[in-house]
């Protein structure tokens, strides 16, 4: 897969498609968005993430892409390079560090939380029959109380992890993608239609999409727009490394459009999965991190045990292949920089993540550091605010300003070889909506 540069690069405009929807897709859709979207009050929360999704994650997304095609390098690389062609600082080599430590901290607790799934196919082996609300809960709360349990399941996710990226990114990651995210796909539709019949599809739609903005705080805003940047897997460093291994001849718009929709559906088709469940149990939407492990096991009682095994098994895919992009950024930068077989820089790097997710695991479990808190947050939501609340969505705003202001007009149409009128609409994104949008987020909260 090495490219005339000696970088790598994608063998085809498939596999890349494949591995940029298999970083995008994963926990975020599945795990994050519907207990975000529940605890942010449903509907008004669900249709700022969207619009944020299509009106800014994607001309970002299309903007970082287009940075790391153009680059051919680590992010850190990649913009260094970019603002020196440019005639601008080395300064905004910045927006390429903070895009490898951002993707660092969510590597360290995006695999704690993987590691929930894997165990959770154990779990499925006993199978879930008579799981109630009570039994589900219970269930989930042993677990990550558990001192031991979790950090082993941790461990083993990012072993997985490892062992792919060990490998460079292609070898591993086609395989898993080609047909294990399509059938994840097939299985949640299967889920949705599913938990529509058996159990309240109409009050799990009514809370999804009939917005009451009295809900909305600007703190939730803020929190639906980390969402759109994370389940995009934008301003980490991620789609600007995958960005890296992309020909000249692929049509960056359009993959973007591909990843945003595919991505948006599978939240959707997640929302619509567990909150018919949500309802007809009469569950707490805003229950936070253990909203699918305790209701969707409450449908697979009821089910053959092979269907959560493969559920939860898909969801290990899926996880598995975002945290590959969580890792890339910052071994194709150690790599880049020092020359040293990637198999030990990703094993370096993610020993490093597990001793820092490892603190995030303990930090839910009463008996461990289940007491630490800082402002008041446990310690992966303090990984996950700052990340996604604060690094991601500031991250997308330098994108767009860089590209939008201090990139030359004629080489960003270059490098993105838009129709004209469609370049007009996005760079009108990138230079004015994006930047505004984002900072009145965070202006609106200050003051
Ligand atoms: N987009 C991934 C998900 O939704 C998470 C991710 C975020 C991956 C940022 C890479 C970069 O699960």
């Amino acid at each position: 897969m090495a490219g005339a540069t000696g970088h790598q690069q994608w063998s085809s405009r498939w596999t890349f498609m494949l591995a940029a929807v298999g970083s995008a897709v994963g926990l975020g859709n599945i795990w994050k968005f519907p207990y975000e979207a529940g605890e942010g009050g449903g509907g008004a929360f669900v249709l700022v993430y969207l619009a944020f999704v299509f009106a800014i994650g994607l001309p970002c997304l299309i903007a970082e892409l287009s940075l790391g095609r153009r680059g051919q390098l680590s992010p850190i690389g990649s913009m260094s390079k970019i603002a020196e062609e440019e005639g601008r600082s080395k300064l905004w080599s910045l927006l390429g560090w903070s895009g490898v430590l951002g993707g660092f901290i969510v590597l360290s607790f995006y695999s704690v939380v993987g590691g929930w799934v894997l165990y959770y196919i154990v779990e499925a082996f006993t199978g879930f029959e008579g799981y109630d609300a009570a039994k589900s809960g219970a269930t989930f709360t042993a677990f990550i109380t558990d001192p031991t349990k979790p950090i082993i399941a941790h461990a083993a996710f990012l072993f997985i992890t490892l062992g792919i990226v060990a490998r460079g990114v292609q070898g591993g990651l086609e395989k898993a993608v080609t047909f294990l995210m399509p059938a994840l796909f097939v299985l949640l539709l299967g889920l949705m239609i599913y938990s529509g019949i058996t159990a309240d599809f109409g009050a799990a739609v009514n809370f999804l999409f009939s917005p009451d903005f009295s809900k909305l705080t600007g703190d939730k805003v803020l929190q639906a727009l980390g969402l759109s940047f994370f389940s995009l897997s934008l301003a980490l460093g991620s789609i600007m490394t995958y960005g890296s291994y992309l020909t000249k001849d692929i049509n960056i718009t359009r993959s973007a459009f591909t990843i945003a929709t595919a991505d948006s559906a599978v939240a959707l088709m997640a929302g619509l999965a567990i909150f018919p469940i949500v309802f007809a149990y009469d569950l707490n939407p805003g229950q936070s991190v253990g909203l699918v492990f305790t209701t969707l096991p409450i449908a697979f009682g009821q089910m053959p045990s092979i269907v959560a095994i493969l559920f939860f098994f898909l969801l290990t895919v899926a996880a598995v292949t975002s945290a590959i992009s969580l890792l890339e950024p910052a071994v194709a930068y150690v790599e880049e920089r020092t020359g040293i077989d990637r198999k030990k820089v990703a094993i370096i790097i993610g020993l490093a993540a597990f001793v820092l997710g490892t603190l995030s695991a303990w930090g839910q479990s009463g008996n461990m550091l289940g007491d630490v808190k800082l402002f008041g947050l446990d310690i992966m939501s303090v990984k996950d605010y700052l990340t996604n609340n604060i690094m991601m969505p500031l991250g997308g705003m330098f994108i767009a300003i860089f590209v939008g202001w201090f990139a030359s007009r004629k080489n960003m149409m270059e490098e993105l070889a838009m129709e004209d009128s469609t370049f007009k609409i996005w760079y009108f994104l990138v230079r004015f909506v994006c930047p505004v949008a984002i900072g009145a987020v965070f202006v609106s909260l200050i003051i």
